[in-house]
């Protein structure tokens, strides 16, 4: 499974990429806002940093805007990928886009339906928000479930199953479970994946140990 990080923050793009693990980025208006910075300047950075599809979202809400904007972001770099949300517009906008050869990521699903729509559209990546079905009292997981047994009714469908709204690494675990092709998480979250208390306390225990003998794992294999 892909993982991408879920911001527009450079720094913490580029102490993820440096792991090696980071497969790509997806950014939105609200995160792009929050950086406080140009975002021209944050996409050229963004870009520059990972190699894999960095998603930016278009704001125009009619598909001939979003037609233009998904045009001029598709400039900015060879990874970008436009976001545009699942609208009749932006379903118009990503059919045409896809067939220039831009990549589209469809955002904002809700709904199997909505996916497959997105699918036919020929968008390479459909975001389903788990998250917010949460929030809501829905099950989020369920529709990543749901869209996987609808896309793997269709093998002709080349879209990927982006999960986002990712709040915590049981979302992940589960998205893997169901076969999810990627996950977009806040670099928290992303970070949380790593960590379990037996495995910290392992770790000092077996240090403890170690230490106790005296013996420096260097010196063992130098040849005397
Ligand atoms: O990038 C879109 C999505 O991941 C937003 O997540 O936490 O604002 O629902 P959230």
């Amino acid at each position: 499974m892909k993982f991408f990080a879920d911001t527009a923050d450079t720094d913490e793009i580029r102490d993820l990429a440096a792991t090696g693990l980071l497969d790509g980025v997806t950014t939105n208006p609200s995160l792009v806002a929050r950086t406080g910075k140009d975002f021209r300047d944050v996409l050229d950075a963004i870009c520059a940093l990972v190699k894999g599809p960095v998603s930016a979202e278009v704001t125009a809400t009619d598909a001939g805007g979003m037609l233009d904007q998904g045009r001029g972001l598709a400039e900015v770099a060879g990874n970008v990928v436009v976001k545009v949300p699942l609208t009749w517009d932006g379903l118009k906008a990503c059919k045409a886009l896809s067939g220039e050869g831009v990549g589209v990521n469809v955002t904002l699903c809700f709904a199997p339906v909505q996916a497959l729509l997105a699918a036919k559209a020929g968008a390479m990546f459909v975001s389903p928000f788990v998250g917010r079905l949460d929030d809501i009292g829905h099950e989020g997981m369920r529709l990543i479930d749901d869209i996987r047994t609808v896309y793997d009714h269709y093998p002709d469908f080349a879209t990927e199953i982006l999960v986002a709204s990712v709040r915590h690494p049981g979302h992940v675990a589960e998205a893997a479970r169901i076969g999810a092709d990627a996950c977009t998480c806040p670099p928290a979250v992303i970070r949380k994946l790593a960590d379990h208390p037996l495995t910290d306390k392992g770790l000092a225990t077996f240090l403890d140990d170690w230490r106790k003998t005296g013996r420096d794992i260097r010196g063992a294999l130098t040849p005397a």
